[in-house]
């Protein structure tokens, strides 16, 4: 008897639309070639690739009820994601997936729901803030989110956070250094924390949610634990290099976790001091 299932191999995808975020940055929206569109929960990713070059695990940052096609942002970083840049309308891609823990937004309900995003690292809570601000999981009785990039033109899915913003949805944008056409702040993201969640009277009611890169996380949990918000209700996603995406190779190992089996969404409780013994 064989123990491979469907998300273990590799299922040709033809990509519909190409969308260019910023310099370094795309979105490619992809549907299977023969068969439906796989669900998936937000903070979900998949093992996308290029036949004969390899494949990488990245987010599906589209929304859940989006059964048209699945959207993945993903930065130019190496032999794979540029071979994914290259791809254009009409080419072929392999996925395989979804895997992964999602974000746990039924926690929201009735509470502030706080979103903390470090730059390409909106991708992953794109889907999951859709869904509150929608109500169709959960009805957070206030949004937040809170977005940073290193300047203006690093800044991903502007017409979305202005749709957000006119649905009710607060949305604050940083960036570490910029010139005088910026009318929003200037600094970490990590800054922007403290007053919007100190105004909330009852930090107990704050549900977290936070992507971006290992540093950020942890100054982000760091901050969030000084305005009383509990670790069990602070939750990251994961980044480490992957393989099998299966729970096989070891790969992913991050302290006692293996991302793609145990996350990549990981409370802050259940991660402790893995930030502080890994290599930020
Ligand atoms: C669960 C998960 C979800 C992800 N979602 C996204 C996403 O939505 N969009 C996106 O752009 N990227 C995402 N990533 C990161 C993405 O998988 C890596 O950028 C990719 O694997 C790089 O592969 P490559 O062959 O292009 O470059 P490589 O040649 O493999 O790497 C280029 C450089 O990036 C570093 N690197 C590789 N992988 C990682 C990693 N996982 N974390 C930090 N540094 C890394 C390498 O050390 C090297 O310096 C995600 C990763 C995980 C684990
Ligand atoms: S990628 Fe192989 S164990 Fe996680």
């Amino acid at each position: 008897m064989s123990c491979v299932s469907l998300v273990d191999v590799p299922v040709p995808y033809r990509v519909v639309a190409r969308h260019v975020e910023t310099a370094d940055v795309v979105t490619l929206r992809v549907q299977p070639v023969v068969g439906d569109l796989p669900g998936f929960r937000p903070a979900q990713f998949s093992m996308i690739g290029v036949m004969g070059v390899g494949e990488v695990p990245i987010s599906i940052s589209s929304a859940c009820d989006d059964r048209t096609a699945h959207g993945y942002t993903l930065r130019r970083a190496g032999a794979v994601t540029n071979a994914l840049w290259d791809r254009r309308i009409g080419d072929v891609v392999t996925v395989r997936g979804p895997f992964g823990r999602p974000w746990e937004l039924q926690r929201a309900e009735g509470r502030h729901a706080v979103f903390v995003a470090g730059g390409i690292g909106i991708a992953p809570l794109r889907a999951a803030i859709e869904e509150l601000s929608s109500n169709t999981t959960a009805a957070p009785r206030r949004l937040s989110v809170l977005v940073g990039a290193a300047t203006p033109s690093d800044h991903l899915y502007e017409p979305w956070l202005v749709d957000l913003s006119e649905r009710g949805v607060e949305v604050l944008r940083t960036v570490d250094r910029t010139d005088e056409s910026w009318s929003h702040a200037i600094g970490f993201v990590t800054e922007l924390i403290a007053p919007v969640v100190a105004e909330w009277t009852g930090a107990v009611d704050v549900s977290a949610y936070v992507c971006g890169p290992d540093p950020m996380m942890a100054a982000t949990i760091d901050t969030l634990g000084r305005c009383r918000v509990a670790a069990d209700d602070i939750e990251v996603t994961l980044e480490r290099n992957m393989q099998c995406a299966n729970g096989w190779c070891g790969h992913c190992q991050l302290g006692p976790l293996l991302v793609c089996r145990d996350g990549p969404v990981a409370t802050a409780s259940e991660l402790g001091d893995v930030f502080e013994r890994s290599e930020l």
